[in-house]
């Protein structure tokens, strides 16, 4: 039976996107991505096709011609980039994504700039948002902004696709879509993501990325997920239950030196994250500068650890970083940090032109090209 969310209340709106049968009527348009919300609502098809999008941008952007075409796929569409919350890696990936395919920007990053600051509603926000731009990216500290603005439109006269760039401590679903990207590039050579193993580490409750990642796991056929933090920064939000539910073997451990020490052998890649102490005091959004920044010794990666893990393993982190990386982890052969930045933009093109339509012209052309 088909869903139209122009006449679902708030509620079941929210409750159909917890649905896996109706998520995809509510949130794709035409087989395409059109609200992006959360990691559940892509099909392993999609990542696929999302991530070969990503190669053919990455490939035509290097190619005279390619960079011209890339130029015309969103010329005279706009995208408006809505950041409550600090960001450097992707406000500025969608802002160089969207130029990439000839789109023009802005960015609000101040709300005090905003009608928000008056008191103006989400609903209202968006709905006039819609009357100029042909997107929004949105980031907010409150986990269902992004969701709110979503449905807000869908039941508008004019409706425009919404891209979640980071819901509270829920979901950051375009940086775990970079994050399959780079483990796919990773992996290329070892039969892809399929039955890798996975070590999350640090405050993998509160950190959207880690939260995004492990849900879209689920999409490969990935057995076992070990999550290093403490016992305060568990995963809530039935994250846990939904990847066991989904086949994966969950396994917690407490301090990070005696898990590698145990497992790290058999460990494909380690996703680092930062200690989300934004959330500590009572607004969400800025640090507590009183506190020192950092995360306690029990979740550092220190660069000794190296003998626990094999040359190939695959290290990650969605950065900012601060101490739990620390700087030696770049000259290990599996460091792909930088890369991950990189693809944020490359991922974020090929989401962008998903959303409207592009994808198979991009990767025809590509292929055209003898590009791919
Ligand atoms: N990874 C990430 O979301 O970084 P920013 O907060 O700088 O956007």
């Amino acid at each position: 039976m088909s869903v139209d969310p122009a006449s679902l209340s708030y509620e079941d709106f929210v409750q159909g996107i917890e649905d896996r049968q109706r998520r995809r009527q509510l949130l794709f348009r035409e087989g395409r991505p059109y609200f992006v919300l959360v990691s559940q609502q892509f099909s392993r098809a999609d990542l696929e096709g999302l991530c070969d999008t990503a190669t053919a941008i990455r490939r035509l952007d290097r190619h005279r011609d390619g960079v011209d075409f890339l130029r015309r796929i969103l010329h005279g569409h706009r995208v408006m980039n809505l950041f409550a919350q600090p960001s450097t890696r992707t406000a500025e990936s969608f802002i160089a994504a969207a130029d990439k395919l000839g789109a023009s920007t802005r960015l609000v990053s101040d709300m005090r700039t905003s009608s928000f600051a008056k008191g103006e509603t989400v609903d209202d926000s968006v709905r006039t948002l819609s009357s100029f731009f042909d997107t929004i990216v949105v980031r907010h500290p409150d986990d269902d902004f992004a969701m709110r603005a979503s449905w807000a439109l869908a039941r508008s006269g004019r409706p425009i696709p919404v891209v979640s760039a980071g819901s509270g401590k829920s979901q950051h679903v375009t940086q775990s879509l970079l994050d399959v990207y780079t483990l796919r590039y990773s992996f290329a050579s070892r039969g892809g993501i399929d039955g890798k193993r996975i070590v999350l580490v640090g405050d993998v409750g509160r950190n959207r990325a880690a939260r995004s990642l492990a849900y879209m796991m689920t999409k490969f056929d990935v057995h076992r997920l070990d999550i290093v933090c403490a016992k305060d920064h568990l995963p809530e939000g039935g994250l846990l239950e939904y990847i066991s539910r989904h086949g994966i073997d969950v396994r917690i451990h407490e301090r990070l030196a005696p898990a590698l020490e145990k497992v790290g052998k058999e460990v494909d890649a380690v996703y680092m994250t930062r200690l989300q102490q934004e959330w500590d005091g009572d607004a969400g959004g800025t640090p507590d500068q009183k506190g020192k920044l950092g995360t306690n010794e029990d979740f550092v990666l220190h660069p000794e650890y190296a003998k626990y893990l094999r040359d190939d393993c695959v290290i990650m982190h969605p950065l900012p970083r601060i101490n739990e990386l620390p700087e030696p982890w770049e000259s290990h052969p599996g460091f792909v940090v930088w890369r991950q930045v990189r693809n944020g933009m490359w991922m974020r093109s090929a989401l962008l032109a998903s959303i409207h339509g592009a994808a198979d012209e991009i990767r025809a052309r590509a292929a055209r090209l003898s590009l791919v």
